[in-house]
């Protein structure tokens, strides 16, 4: 049967990577963005109007969120993975300079959405084959690997990313669901300087959550499939 993949934050980066290879390998992906039908992701979509559906979803915006749920379920009966890639990351905050705002919406953007939005196709993919929600994290939200304090901001949003996710694993026992740190990446967020490009992370993603099973539930994993210290 064919895949039905649900991608957050597809107009650019890991989300956008993950969009090209899983329609190149059949699958029917669902991309969801700000602002979708532009640039390369429309180009996507125009090219396999059979395979990719565009979705509008800002992942902090609450009222994106019934309507992208209910576009996704005209046309399918199932999800069978949702991947919550969107995130954010603001340089340069510190100590003397942390404002209410930045400090909300980063938490907001990388913690609080994937849990509503995760919420929100529960009912999807309960229907799904293998059903995976999927967590795109980071090492610097392991308490053990961050242990210099690296991007508190971005870093906090992770661990509760992290924790939200672990308990979520207990709540939905029939849900493979993962947190996984996908690799320091060449992206607009990981930078020129990143080790991995963006073809070869999104591989290995998609290797591990093709091979995800019920005994991942709640598990932390690298990008590479080894568990990954919380
Ligand atoms: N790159 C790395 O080295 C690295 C390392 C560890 C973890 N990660 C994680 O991997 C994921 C993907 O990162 P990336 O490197 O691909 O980053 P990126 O190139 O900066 O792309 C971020 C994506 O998230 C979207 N996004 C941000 N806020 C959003 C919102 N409110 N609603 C909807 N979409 C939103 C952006 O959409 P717009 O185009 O509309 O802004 C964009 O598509 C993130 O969760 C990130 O934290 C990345």
């Amino acid at each position: 049967m064919t895949p039905r993949i649900l991608i957050t934050g597809a107009s650019r980066g890991m989300g956008l990577e993950l969009s090209k290879q899983y329609v190149a390998a059949g699958a029917r992906v669902f991309a969801a963005a700000r602002t979708p039908h532009q640039g390369e992701l429309l180009r996507l979509a125009e090219k396999h109007p059979k395979q990719v559906s565009l979705i509008t979803l800002d992942v902090t915006n609450e009222e994106h969120l019934p309507a992208a749920v209910a576009a996704v379920r005209a046309q399918v009966d199932g999800l069978d993975v949702l991947i919550n890639n969107a995130g954010m990351n603001l340089r340069g905050q510190s100590l003397g300079g942390y404002t209410r705002a930045v400090m909300l919406e980063t938490l907001h953007t990388n913690a609080v959405a994937p849990v509503l939005i995760g919420q929100a196709f529960l009912g999807l993919l309960r229907k799904g084959s293998r059903p995976r929600l999927v967590q795109i994290s980071s090492q610097v939200g392991s308490f053990s690997w961050n242990t210099g304090g690296r991007s508190p901001l971005y870093a906090a949003s992770k661990a509760a990313l992290n924790m939200y996710t672990r308990c979520i694993s207990h709540e939905s026992p029939d849900l493979i669901t993962v947190v996984v740190h996908p690799g320091w990446v060449q992206t607009d967020m990981g930078g020129p300087s990143a080790p991995l490009p963006v073809t070869d992370a999104v591989q290995a993603l998609r290797t591990l959550i093709d091979g995800l099973s019920l005994a991942d539930n709640g598990h932390f994993l690298n990008y590479d499939g080894r568990p990954h210290p919380w």
